[in-house]
């Protein structure tokens, strides 16, 4: 069945402008003025803006933490992302013992209930050389994406030296090494002192992760990357400095290229103060509004490379049960620390906050324009990723995953509009002007405003190649 989406005004990473879009099957089949099609269904989006649907390099489905799990799984947290614009998400999977192809075809399985397109990143948490030997194996299974981490000592951090093995071997099968940026040890030394003194409340969470750590730590893996003529993408850039580190070796020719997550371009350790705090406590943590304002310079600048969400819900109070899609679920969250900050599981809600938030912060406020927000939110990712022209982009022979955008739809944003499977929203009676009326996963309508058309399964894995270094 064909469709026709006709009088909308497109908007692209470089372009806007007013054309029809005829989709067939699940691919755009033709761009251009005043198109016809004898059978095809007529969508009018005069009025509306057409954007590729979203792309999320960063969300946490259904992610053991701490004797938990993240509240959204892969039909709950597709399902949010797609009522958010996004119609393709990429997932780390965690790296069990029993090596890469035994923990990949677990991720798998959680994600047969699919309902957007999703890929996934490798979690390196372990290295020797029998790993070394089986990277290149990841490339052939589409994951082209390694990522590393210089924090969570004897939990997930590599040495530096082995870092920076893999980054060659990365770099050697054309695969991308993504990094969380911290310092491990200060970190290690400065939980043990707040513990030892009794300071347990979620601020001490961000106060034991100083922001110093994460700059260094961006610069440190920047010289890596940069000895292993690798390209590097740090995740989740949090705090000023590491947009200056960032700025610094990219006009050095180093091929690092970074994300921020929206919740690193609002909220400060303020917010970690309040009754509530353990609502905002992730990893890296929030920082001052001098952050906030710096990270939302290196998107106007053109200094970062994309917004991912790092979306790991949990329930604020998960003693008590939501309702979803007509049954009740409650899933233990941040209570678990309620009297020991580092029993806090560690992770936001976020995936359907992120294009309809920076829609309004960003592109109404003159921060950024449509067409940076696109390139942040769809473009750029699917080009890191390997996934570029098939998805963020309105092409001929793009898959048809559109969103129709709403640029004056006003909405009162909170918990109770949402499908993220949590029983908070950083975001709640924030007002919004611009919002998704109708997405399409590879031309199937899944969303049409309020209602849910998606069904479960229907979401591919998408094998990834080498990405573009941007
Ligand atoms: O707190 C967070 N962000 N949890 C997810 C894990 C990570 O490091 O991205
Ligand atoms: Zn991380
Ligand atoms: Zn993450």
């Amino acid at each position: 069945m064909a469709i026709l989406i006709k009088n909308g005004t497109l908007i692209s990473a470089s372009d806007t402008f007013e054309a029809d879009i005829l989709i067939e099957g699940e691919t755009i089949a033709q761009i251009g003025k005043r198109l016809q099609h004898p059978s095809a269904e007529v969508v009018d989006a005069r009025g509306k803006f057409i954007l590729p649907g979203g792309v999320d390099p960063h969300v946490h489905l259904d992610l053991p933490m701490f004797d938990t799990v993240s509240s959204d799984d892969h039909y709950t947290g597709h399902k949010a992302a797609a009522f958010g614009g996004t119609t393709t998400v990429m997932d780390f999977v965690v790296l069990e013992g029993e090596g890469f192809a035994h923990s990949v075809d677990l991720w798998m399985k959680k994600a047969e209930k699919a309902v957007v397109d999703y890929s996934f990143h490798m979690n390196l948490t372990q290295f020797n050389e029998k790993i070394a030997k089986e990277i290149p194996a990841l490339m052939k299974m589409g994951i082209q994406t390694l990522k590393v981490f210089t924090a969570y000592n004897g939990r997930l951090r590599l040495a530096d030296g082995d870092i920076f093995k893999a980054l060659q071997i990365a770099k050697e099968n054309g695969m991308l090494t993504m990094a969380h940026c911290e310092n491990g040890d200060v970190i290690e030394t400065l939980v043990a002192e707040a513990l030892a003194a009794g300071r347990t409340t979620p601020e001490w969470h961000a106060l034991t992760r100083p922001a110093w750590g994460a700059v260094e730590s961006t610069l440190r893996m920047a010289g890596m990357a940069a000895a292993a003529d690798a390209p590097v993408y740090i995740v989740h850039m949090n705090a000023g400095g590491e947009v200056d580190m960032l700025k610094y070796v990219r006009e050095r020719g180093v091929k690092a290229m970074g994300e921020t997550c929206p919740q690193y371009l609002f909220f400060t350790i303020d917010n970690l103060r309040r009754p509530d705090g353990a609502k905002w406590v992730c990893s890296p943590p929030m920082r001052t509004q001098d952050d906030n304002a710096r990270l939302w310079e290196g998107l106007t600048e053109n200094i970062l490379q994309t917004v991912g969400t790092d979306h790991c819900p949990f329930f604020f109070d998960g003693t008590k049960p939501l309702v979803y899609e007509g049954e009740p679920i409650a899933i233990p969250g941040k209570e678990l620390g309620r009297d020991d900050f580092t029993k806090i599981p560690n992770g936001l809600p976020g995936i359907q906050d992120r294009m309809p938030v920076l829609w309004t912060t960003g592109v109404r406020a003159g921060k950024i324009t449509a067409n940076q927000f696109v390139a942040y939110m769809c473009a750029n990712p699917a080009k890191i990723f390997g996934l570029y022209p098939r998805k963020g982009a309105l092409l001929e022979g793009s898959d048809a995953d559109i969103a129709i955008w709403d640029p004056e739809k006003k909405v009162k944003y909170g918990a109770a509009l949402l499908h993220q499977r949590t029983d908070y929203n950083l975001y709640e009676g924030w007002e919004l002007t611009g919002y998704p009326e109708k997405v399409f996963l590879r031309g199937k309508l899944i969303v049409d405003g309020a209602e849910w058309k998606g069904k479960r399964g229907d979401g591919k894995f998408l094998k990834r190649r080498a990405g573009e270094i941007l």
